[in-house]
C-alpha cells in the first residue's frame, strides 16, 4: 500500500475498528516501495506473516517462559580476509531463527545474535547482528544475563591471523599462504561454571558420521547442559528446511523423528519451558 494511503485517516480509522473487533493486524513494513515514495505501507516479509499466523494458531502450552531471557546465536559467521574476501560457511540461520521464534511466542525475552543471513527478524525478537566469531563472543557477554542460551551458530573455528586492510592482488609471487588461528568457544565459555552461567545452555552438533559419539563427546568438552545433534552429511540440511534431532543430555538419548525446523524448534521450546518451568525465578 502507499504511504499516504496507508496512513490515511480513514484508513487508520479503519484499521482501529479492526483492531477493537481482535482482529490480528501483521504490518505493513517501513521502507522504499515501487511508486517511488518511503515509508509505511510495504507488504510484511512472507517470515513474518508465517510466524505471525503460526503464532496465532499455536496451541497453548504448559510452562510459559514469561519473564525470561534467553540468548540464541544463529548463522554462520565471516572472518575477513581482506576488505572483499571472507572465510565463511553454509549455515542459512533458518533453525536458529526459528528457534528464536519459537521462544518468543512462549513469552520468552529473545535476543538473537546473528552471523550474516538473509532472514527477517521473527516477532518480538531483539537483534544483535555481527559478522566475526570474536563478535559473536562479545555481543553475547553484552547481552548477559540469560536465564538459558541456545547456541545454534556454526562459528567459524578459525580465522585468518591476519587481516589485510587493503584488496589482495594477484602477483608473480603465486597464491598467498594463509594463516589460521582458532576462534574462541562462545558455546564453552557460557557453559563455565560462574555466577553468570545461564541455568540452562544448550548447544547443537552439526556431524556428518558418528553422530551419537560425536555429540556426547561434545556435551563433555562444553560442559554445557544438551547437545542437539544433527545429521548434516544430507544434501538437504545445510540450507535446507527439515532437520534429523538427537537430544543427549544428561537423562539420556532421545531421537527425533525427521520434521521442519520449525517443529523442531517449537518442541526445543516446549523443552526448554519445561526444565525454565520448574526452575527457581
Ligand atoms: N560453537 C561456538 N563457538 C565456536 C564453535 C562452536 O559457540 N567457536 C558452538 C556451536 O554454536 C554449536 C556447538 O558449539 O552449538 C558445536 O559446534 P560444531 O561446529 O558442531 O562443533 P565444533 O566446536 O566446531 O567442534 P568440531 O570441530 O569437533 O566439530
Amino acid at each position: 500500500m502507499n504511504v499516504r494511503m496507508w496512513l490515511h485517516p480513514a484508513t487508520q480509522r479503519n484499521l482501529k475498528t479492526l483492531v477493537g473487533d481482535g482482529v490480528a493486524i501483521v504490518g505493513p513494513d517501513i521502507g522504499a516501495m515501487a511508486c517511488g515514495e518511503t515509508g509505511p505501507g510495504r507488504m510484511a516479509e512472507p517470515d513474518a506473516i508465517f510466524d505471525a499466523i503460526v503464532a496465532a494458531l499455536a496451541p497453548p502450552v504448559s510452562g510459559s517462559l514469561k519473564g525470561r531471557h534467553i540468548l540464541v546465536t544463529a548463522g554462520p559467521t565471516a572472518e575477513a580476509l581482506d576488505p572483499v574476501r571472507v572465510l565463511t560457511n553454509r549455515s542459512s540461520g533458518k533453525q536458529g531463527y526459528a528457534i528464536a521464534a519459537a521462544l518468543a511466542r512462549l513469552g520468552a525475552k529473545v535476543t538473537l545474535v546473528s552471523g550474516p543471513t538473509a532472514l527477517a527478524t521473527p516477532e518480538g525478537v531483539t537483534r544483535v547482528n555481527v559478522e566475526t566469531a570474536l563478535e559473536m563472543g562479545a555481543a553475547c557477554r553484552a547481552s548477559l544475563p540469560a536465564d538459558a542460551a541456545v547456541c545454534v551458530a556454526a562459528v567459524s573455528d578459525w580465522r585468518p591471523d591476519q587481516v589485510f586492510g587493503i584488496k589482495m592482488k594477484k602477483g608473480p609471487g603465486g597464491p598467498p599462504s594463509l594463516t589460521l588461528v582458532e576462534n574462541p568457544d562462545i558455546l564453552a565459555d557460557l557453559s563455565a561454571s560462574g555466577p553468570g552461567r545461564p541455568h540452562l545452555v544448550v548447544g547443537f552438533a552439526a556431524e556428518t558420521d558418528n553422530l551419537e559419539a560425536n555429540a556426547r563427546a561434545k556435551l563433555a568438552r562444553k560442559g554445557c547442559d544438551w547437545i542437539l545433534g544433527n545429521d548434516v552429511s544430507a544434501e538437504a540440511v545445510m540450507g535446507g528446511d527439515e532437520n534429523e534431532i538427537l537430544l543427549v543430555r544428561d537423562g539420556g538419548v532421545e531421537r527425533w523423528e525427521r520434521m521442519s525446523k520449525i517443529d523442531v524448534a517449537a518442541r526445543l521450546a516446549r523443552e526448554i519451558a519445561k526444565v525454565l518451568g520448574d526452575a527457581a525465578a
